[in-house]
């Protein structure tokens, strides 16, 4: 286990690259199963993520091969071929690791009627269960069986067209059942279907590949199944949350950064509540330029799904108000326990109350550097963010979450000007 050292202080200046989005990868990946086509994703991030549904994705058969950045882009050029499906089984050791491995049921049950696939279980943020994938899919015909931990899905027959009208937004419900429907027999209609642009990523990329999608970036998502889908070269779109986290890590420096790649068109409320915060964002050729000209306000914001604050964004968003003039009201509404961050940044010197789901930050003038612990992902984002502004060193520790989202996060934030290091963890 490696921890990063950060000296705060710095104020960052200078040009930053935005990778491909996870999460959307995440999804597009397992998209290869649906046609015995190559399928190839350019501006794929590196992360340990991507490696660990690749590493899955081999297990079913399907080949991944990588070639390196092209000149112009950050991020690589994946090549995947389900040429034949080897396996339907997606095995505990493997979706232990990653919860997005349970994408890969719906294209499975379109491609082979079939499929067996370990339950994700729960994590640090939240139970996450996967009822509305399974309700999803069983609207679609398959039929579904839970045992011993796994889901045990088949269609014989095929799967059907269906109306399913998802009762909450669930991202990757959508994924699943829209990759079920597009190879399925006769029409479907997805109601209150989650819009965020990682899902429109997906759509675009499957009509490339030949589905009948309408209703793109809507809540409403018509499809037309189709007897196959072929090949296709897909761009994977910039990462809105990692966007959002360098701009909050800019402006808790009073930095002035430019995020290459970065597309103000997929940010949502992020960028509507970073400027009612305090913090400026102005377009430049190819990203987004920011700035900050006078001092943090803090805000009141709830998470909500697309288009409303995301999820992803609030620890990273708490990190920078816990240095704002005036006091802040976040409410976390799409997890019951993403708040690990709190108890972390209270040790740095921030004055935070969490109540229930909404938690109360009081703006200090400065944060006073600490040893702290990595809980998940957006958490470790949030107490690096908190680092680049405290006084002296702190010490990350367990930085292998950051690994998961974040794509050479060290690299990056030294290429404009933080002093921060990344070194083994002799410690437990
Ligand atoms: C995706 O997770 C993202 N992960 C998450 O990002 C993100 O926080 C989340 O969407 C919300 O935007 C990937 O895309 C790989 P959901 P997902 O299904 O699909 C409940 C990160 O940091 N729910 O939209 O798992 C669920 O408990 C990660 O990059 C059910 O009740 O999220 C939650 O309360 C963290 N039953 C809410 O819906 C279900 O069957 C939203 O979850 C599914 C979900």
């Amino acid at each position: 286990m490696d921890q990063i050292r950060i000296r705060g202080g710095r104020r960052l200046e200078g040009r930053l690259v935005i990778s491909g989005a996870k999460n959307a990868a995440l999804a597009l990946m397992p998209a290869a199963l649906l046609t015995d086509e190559p399928l190839t994703l350019r501006n794929l991030p590196r992360l340990a993520d991507i490696d660990t549904c690749g590493h899955l994705l081999n297990q079913l058969g399907v080949s991944t091969h990588v070639q390196g950045a092209r000149p112009d882009e950050f991020g690589r050029v994946m090549t995947l071929r389900a040429g034949r499906v080897s396996s339907t089984t997606a095995p505990y050791d493997i979706v232990r690791r990653m919860r997005a491995s349970i994408l890969v049921l719906g294209p499975l049950l379109a491609r082979e009627g079939v499929a067996t696939v370990s339950q994700p279980g729960g994590c640090a943020i939240g139970n996450r269960p996967i009822d509305l994938h399974l309700k999803g899919l069983e609207a679609l015909g398959a039929e579904i069986e839970l045992e011993a931990g796994y889901v045990r899905a088949r269609a014989n027959g095929g799967l059907r067209g269906a109306r399913i009208t998802f009762p909450t937004v669930s991202v990757g419900a959508t994924e699943n059942v829209l990759m079920a429907a597009v190879l399925a027999k006769g029409a479907s209609v997805i109601e209150n279907a989650a819009r965020e642009p990682e899902i429109v990523d997906l759509c675009r990329c499957l009509v490339a590949m030949g589905a009948r999608i309408s209703g793109i970036g809507t809540e409403r998502l018509e499809v037309e199944g189709v007897s196959r889908l072929h090949g296709a070269t897909y761009r994977v779109m910039p990462d809105r949350i990692e966007t959002g986290s360098y701009a909050c890590a800019a402006a808790i420096t009073g930095g002035d950064v430019v995020l290459e790649g970065a597309e103000r068109e997929t940010m949502g409320a992020t960028i509507a509540v970073l400027e009612e915060a305090g913090v400026s964002f102005t377009d430049v050729d190819g990203g987004l330029r920011v700035t900050r000209a006078d001092g943090l306000r803090g805000v009141t914001v709830q998470t909500a799904p697309y288009p409303g604050f995301p999820t992803d964004m609030q620890a990273q968003l708490m990190a920078l108000m816990c240095v704002a003039d005036g006091a802040s009201l976040l409410t976390e509404t799409i997890f019951e326990n993403r708040y690990m961050h709190v108890p972390e940044l209270a040790r740095m010197g921030a004055d935070i109350t969490v109540k229930g789901r909404s938690a109360m930050v009081r703006g200090v003038p400065r944060l006073a550097a600490a040893p702290v612990m990595a809980t998940d992902l957006r958490a470790s984002m949030s107490l690096v963010i908190a680092g680049l502004a405290a006084e002296g060193e702190t010490v990350v520790r367990r930085v292998y979450h950051l690994d998961r989202g974040y794509e050479r996060l060290e690299e990056k934030l030294a290429g404009i000007g933080a002093e921060i290091v990344r070194v083994a963890d002799e410690g437990p």
